[in-house]
């Protein structure tokens, strides 16, 4: 194979700093996976993957690419067109890390401490929650011809399923929902809160949903038998060291952001997508059958996380390009999501593909939470589709994103509901 010199100017195609551009960064993906799909964006010292194929093959190799070090205690982006400006990628804490920030065996622990809270019978136990829940909100809104599918829908549903996910409790899952959109902001590139003033306010939110949790948790151990609490409950009940206690807090706090933000954003995206089409929407309504089916494309065309970090452990090739050891990669899913080669027309909803999309990464990361993802749109669709005549955007969204993540802050739709 030919190892071909990456070129230098690629910032100028695809730009991860301009917030306009991460807003509809699709045209700028395609000119990457067409141009240099194995980028160099040197002001940042990043090589950005495009290519479906490529996106594939590094999240398949966690000795190659490394998680822990992407995400790891020096986790800090910067850009030298900036200078002052850092973007923190750090996952980890002093002494403890968490599932998505870790590789080998302490992945594979940790992993396996969060799938416990996934099994089948746990999903099943939330179902009925999420659904009685969606079921209430539709209730109360059905006085008013128009509503925020983010603030009104998506965000409370959101955070009604991973909170009982996690097993702590509606009060504890609000304030941690509220930590969770401040410190969303903290990685967006074109947000004052990112700059110099983020520091201390960022920094006093994070302790606050560190007490959140550690209250929560506390509470949790005192009332509840040993061994009846959900798995990081009982982790807390267990942890004996420093490194447990922080791994047990962030391991919580990680997964009420991963649980929550993505899910937001991908009803809010799946949505905007399924009312811009009447007739899919319309025949949603008579036939739930195709509701599985337009979730999983609605998934990759919203790609709500957009991208997501490794760090090369030596030197390493990636489609032919050789990046150098410590080579900070930035794994463009949204990128490959759309990626011609392998999805036909693939800016178009089409609920019969077959090829997978990488919406939930690929590998030994792959999201532990994609079950519960689906099933909270599937009654969060279905509901809503059967209970409207029509649903329509009412203009005036707001859409959100960052270099990790894309969603909308506001999605006003109006609503005809049948009596
Ligand atoms: C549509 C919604 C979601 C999307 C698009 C999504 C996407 C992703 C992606 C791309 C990854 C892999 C990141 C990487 O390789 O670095 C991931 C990992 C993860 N996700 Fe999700 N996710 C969603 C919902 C959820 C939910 C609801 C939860 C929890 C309840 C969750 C928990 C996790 C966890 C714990 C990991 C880390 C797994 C590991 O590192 O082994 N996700 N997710």
């Amino acid at each position: 194979m030919t190892i071909k010199e990456a070129h230098i100017d690629a910032v100028d195609i695809f730009d991860p700093m301009d917030p306009q551009l991460l807003k509809a960064p699709f045209a700028a993906y395609r000119r990457l996976r067409d141009q240099d799909p194995v980028a160099y964006l040197a002001p940042l010292d990043v090589w950005a993957v495009s290519r479906y194929a490529d996106v594939r093959s590094v999240l398949a190799a966690p000795d190659a690419f490394s998680a822990a070090r992407a995400f790891g205690r020096h986790a800090i982006l910067t850009d030298s067109r900036r200078p002052g400006l850092q973007l923190n990628l750090r996952f980890s804490g002093d002494s403890g890390g968490v599932v998505s920030s870790t590789d080998g065996e302490d992945h594979a622990r940790l992993r396996r401490m969060v799938a416990r809270l996934m099994s089948k019978p746990r999903l099943d136990a939330v179902e009925a929650g999420v659904r009685a829940h969606v079921a209430r909100i539709l209730d109360a809104l059905r006085d008013r011809s128009a509503f925020d599918v983010v603030d009104d829908l998506a965000k409370p549903v959101a955070t009604k399923a991973i909170g009982d996910i996690i097993g702590l409790g509606d009060d504890t899952a609000r304030s941690l929902a509220a930590w969770a959109d401040l410190t969303a902001r903290a990685l967006d590139p074109g947000d004052e809160l990112a700059l110099a003033a983020a520091a201390p306010g960022m920094m006093l939110s994070n302790l606050t949903g560190a007490r959140t949790v550690t209250s929560a948790l506390d509470a949790r151990v005192a009332g509840l038998p040993e061994g009846t609490g959900s798995g990081l409950v009982e982790a807390w009940r267990a942890a004996d060291s420093q490194t447990a206690r922080e791994e047990t807090i962030l391991s919580v706090l990680q997964l009420f952001q991963a649980g929550y933000e993505t899910i937001v954003s991908a009803l809010a995206h799946i949505v905007a997508g399924s009312v811009a089409d009447r007739p899919r929407w319309a025949a949603l309504a008579a036939n739930p059958a195709t509701l599985a089916g337009l979730i999983d494309e609605g998934t990759r065309l919203a790609s709500p996380v957009r991208a997501t970090f490794r760090t090369a452990v030596g030197r390493q090739q990636i489609g032919g390009t050789a990046v150098p050891d410590g080579a900070r990669i930035m794994i463009l899913i949204g990128s490959a999501n759309r990626d011609e080669r392998v999805f036909a027309d693939p800016d178009r909803m089409r609920p019969e593909r077959a090829t997978p999309h990488v919406a939930f990464g690929a590998g030994p990361h792959r999201c532990l939470g994609r079950f519960l993802a689906q099933m909270e749109s599937r009654h969060v669709l279905g509901e809503l589709a059967a209970a409207t005549r029509s649903v329509s955007a009412l203009g005036g969204e707001r859409v959100a994103a960052n270099i990790l993540k894309a969603g909308y802050d506001h999605l006003p739709v109006a609503v005809e509901w049948h009596r």
